[in-house]
């Protein structure tokens, strides 16, 4: 039992310990330093603004650039205009300082990977690498040198548009792929010339916007903070991320372009991150409607001295530095220092060595192996829900009549953030299943022309086609436009008539397939119950269709897991695996449905726990899950000790077993849960995972570890600790892994 812990026993972690973590990519700091002190002594007070200051598209800007008045451009993607600016900037202007280009490259540039929430489901940090190292090679190809991406916000809310763009619910599994992405963007040098800066944004705590909508305010109390939603950030300093950008949103009253405590205390001081921080789109002038400045002017004033180094598109610091120093608001060296953090990271890049892009490198697109390594991508991503009778998968002598909005939109199945997708590249389920099963097998009717579609004229033609077939597999779930920044849904089924559809084609009696495209969980539990077999695809890029149609016939095992807890219904949201218990935890033994409840059934007669009479308080599906056409056990679960110090690693030994006859992979899971803390702790918390291929009927022993520091919290005197007492660790496939075991922290 751990009921006293004794303080004197507690480890506090030490937040500065970076220096030793933070990857090699910026090396020969010393030499870098020298040239950026040397260049800002010579910058004046106007050029220091111009570098802090990023501006929108590839034209109308020459003459500011000749002066040096801008540091950085967005959103131009043109290669011969991007070297004909940079030229302007190396060439013309007095000091030749290289602008940066940047882009949102967020997952994939003409080659487009699954929407992150999809990659966060393969659980494979490798080919999340991979996918942002393609990226940065397609991109830097143009010019673009700096990405904002990853995304890194904790996504707790369906409803937010954004939890597309983010990996999910979970500190730990998006730290590891989030580090996974900047590690892919920056590549193994930073001035490589197929390196792109990556951004970790949106620091911090813009995925708790209230109630799942966009910009909302947040409320995160400090411990929450520390431990959910800034691990992720801490993890991307580590592995080496050279830019942050500031979020939209405020945190208990302080809006995150404004809030020192974040941007500089933790950020600079603590984790000492020597990049440079954007604010995001206009963030700094919003800080106005927010409330938090009266004007332009006292936003720059606020986001510089909090330590916001570039103002992104909007013009408060160009229009009002000048005057803030002259006035005293600020120092010269409050500009000095963030002049050095963007030239610093300008020298990093290499952009100052080779600011052109050789006309032989431009446009590099859609090689093979991008291509390969998108459906690679796409296959892990795809989380199988539900496969009764195994329906799946399916044989290719069948005749399938594929039906829906999603099966053939090269487009929609893109997802959201895509500005240079290459839809031409798209490899739609009709096309891949043309191939797959036969042209002649493959019965097509889209049923509905979009997701959104409200009148049932295409119903008639899809169910002929469904009578005709052996099978459907009905490909629905909403367009790219319905999630995304600003696309908060505060219902989150499947839009327009698609469950009117599903049920219509299961009335044929023929077994169905639903698949559903879209960017973030939608509450299809319901409509699931007309389905046979469900394949969660989430917006699955270029060789969405191709994947799929390996998935669905079986030339591909599925294995992706849910990087996020999917409700029953959006009243249960927010919800999510890594939640406290409280005082009074549900009771399966005692919670009655409300159709269930006798009529005037005593005030206590069913027990006081916290749950919803009608909806219960378990989710869908839980996080971490995902099912196989083959089926994995655990057993022999053991530990190398019982006892441990700080400082050592816990070998977490058991055997999985397939005990199917196909091979597949599973995602083994270790959860662990800190019994009794000096403050409440979550019921279980992620600590390790590994993907692992095995051979029908083969059995593999798996050791995993989890280092006892990375058992830390914050505890009730904001410390970071690792507390001595009990803890409860599981095994398993999902994040309701039974297979247990104790151990004790001393
Ligand atoms: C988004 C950022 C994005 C920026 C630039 C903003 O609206 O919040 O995530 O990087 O625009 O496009």
């Amino acid at each position: 039992m751990k009921s006293v812990k004794h303080l004197s026993l507690i480890i506090i972690i030490m937040l500065g310990s970076w220096a030793c973590q933070v990857n090699d990519s910026h090396d020969n700091s010393s030499e870098v330093e020298t040239k950026v002190e040397q260049l800002l002594n010579e910058m004046t007070l106007e050029e220091k603004i111009g570098q802090m200051c990023q501006v929108n598209g590839g034209y109308g800007h020459d003459e500011s650039i000749r002066k040096g008045m801008i540091g950085s451009i967005l959103n131009e993607v043109d290669p011969q205009n991007i070297n004909r600016l940079q030229k302007i900037a190396v060439e013309e202007s007095r000091l030749g300082i290289p602008i940066i280009v940047a882009r949102d490259v967020i997952h994939g540039f003409k080659t487009v990977f699954p929407i992150p929430l999809g990659q966060a489901a393969t659980w494979n940090p490798e080919l999340v690498q991979k996918g942002t190292r393609v990226a940065a090679m397609e991109a830097s190809s143009t010019g673009v040198k700096w990405t904002f991406a990853p995304m890194i916000d904790i996504s707790r809310d369906a409803r937010w548009g954004r939890i597309a763009e983010s990996l999910g619910e979970d500190p730990y599994l998006t730290s590891v792929l989030g580090a996974a992405m900047v590690k892919g963007f920056q590549g193994d040098s930073l001035n490589s010339e197929t390196s792109i800066a990556a951004c970790a944004k949106h620091f911090a705590g813009y995925g708790a916007a209230e109630g799942g909508r966009d910009y909302n305010t947040t409320s995160i109390p400090p411990r929450e903070l520390r431990d959910i939603y800034l691990p992720p950030f801490k993890a991307a300093v580590d592995a080496g991320a050279r830019t942050f950008m500031s979020g939209f949103n405020e945190i208990d009253g302080i809006p995150a372009t404004g809030n020192k405590q974040l941007l500089t205390d933790v950020l600079r001081n603590e984790w000492q991150f020597d990049g440079f921080v954007v604010s995001d789109w206009a963030s700094t002038v919003e800080m106005i409607p927010h409330g938090f400045a009266k004007d332009a002017k006292e936003a720059a004033q606020r986001a510089i001295k909090a330590g916001v180094n570039m103002e992104m598109a909007t013009t408060s610091y160009k229009d009002n530095i000048a005057a803030l120093i002259e006035e005293g608001a600020l120092e010269i060296e409050d500009i000095n220092q963030a002049v050095r953090n963007i030239l610093r990271v300008k020298f990093e890049l290499g952009l100052f060595d080779n600011p052109y892009i050789a006309e032989e490198k431009q446009n590099q697109f859609a090689k093979p192996e991008y291509l390969e390594a998108a459906k690679k991508a796409a296959t892990q991503s795809m989380v199988l829900l539900k496969n009764e009778q195994k329906t799946l998968p399916i044989n290719t002598s069948k005749k399938v009549a594929l039906i829906g909005p999603m099966a053939d939109q090269a487009y929609e199945q893109l997802g959201t953030w895509i500005f240079d997708g290459d839809t031409t590249l798209s490899v739609t389920p009709l096309q891949a299943f043309n191939e797959t099963f036969g042209q002649e097998n493959v019965l097509f009717a889209e049923g509905m022309a979009i997701s959104r579609t409200r009148h049932q004229k295409g119903f008639r033609k899809a169910i002929e086609q469904a009578r005709k077939s052996d099978v459907i597999v009905f490909c629905g779930g909403e367009e790219s436009i319905l999630s995304g920044e600003a696309h908060s849904r505060a219902n989150i089924d499947l839009p327009g008539v698609q469950n009117d559809l599903i049920k219509e084609l299961k009335k044929t009696g023929k077994p169905l397939v639903l698949v559903v495209m879209a960017g973030r969980p939608l509450t299809i539990g319901e409509i699931s119950e007309h389905a046979d077999a469900v394949v969660y695809a989430w917006h699955p890029g270029t060789m969405g269709g191709a994947a799929l149609a390996d998935i669905v016939s079986g030339k591909a095992n599925p294995s992706g897991k849910l990087p996020v807890t999917f409700p029953k219904v959006v009243g249960q949201i927010p919800i999510y695996y890594n939640h406290k218990n409280t005082g009074r935890p549900a009771n399966p033994d005692s919670w009655t449905q409300m159709y269930d409840i006798p009529v005037k059934a005593p005030q206590t007669s069913l027990g006081n726990e916290s749950h919803y009479i009608d909806a219960g308080f378990t989710p869908l599906y839980p996080f971490g899950y995902g099912l196989s056409y083959t089926s994995f056990e655990y057993s022999d679960l053991s530990l190398d000790k019982e006892v441990y110090a700080p400082g050592e690693t816990i070998e977490v030994s058991f055997a999985l077993n397939n005990v199917g006859d196909l091979a597949g992979d599973e995602v083994a899971q270790v959860y662990v849960q800190d019994l009794v803390g000096n403050v409440t702790r979550p019921v279980k918390e992620l600590k390790a995972f590994e993907r692992i291929s095995l051979d029908k009927n083969e059995e593999k022993s798996v050791t995993l570890t989890i280092e006892v520091d990375d058992l830390n919290f914050t505890n009730i005197d904001m410390e970071q600790v690792v507390e001595p007492g009990e803890f409860q660790l599981w095994v398993g496939g999902d994040s309701n892994a039974k297979l247990t075991t104790n151990f004790e922290v001393q």
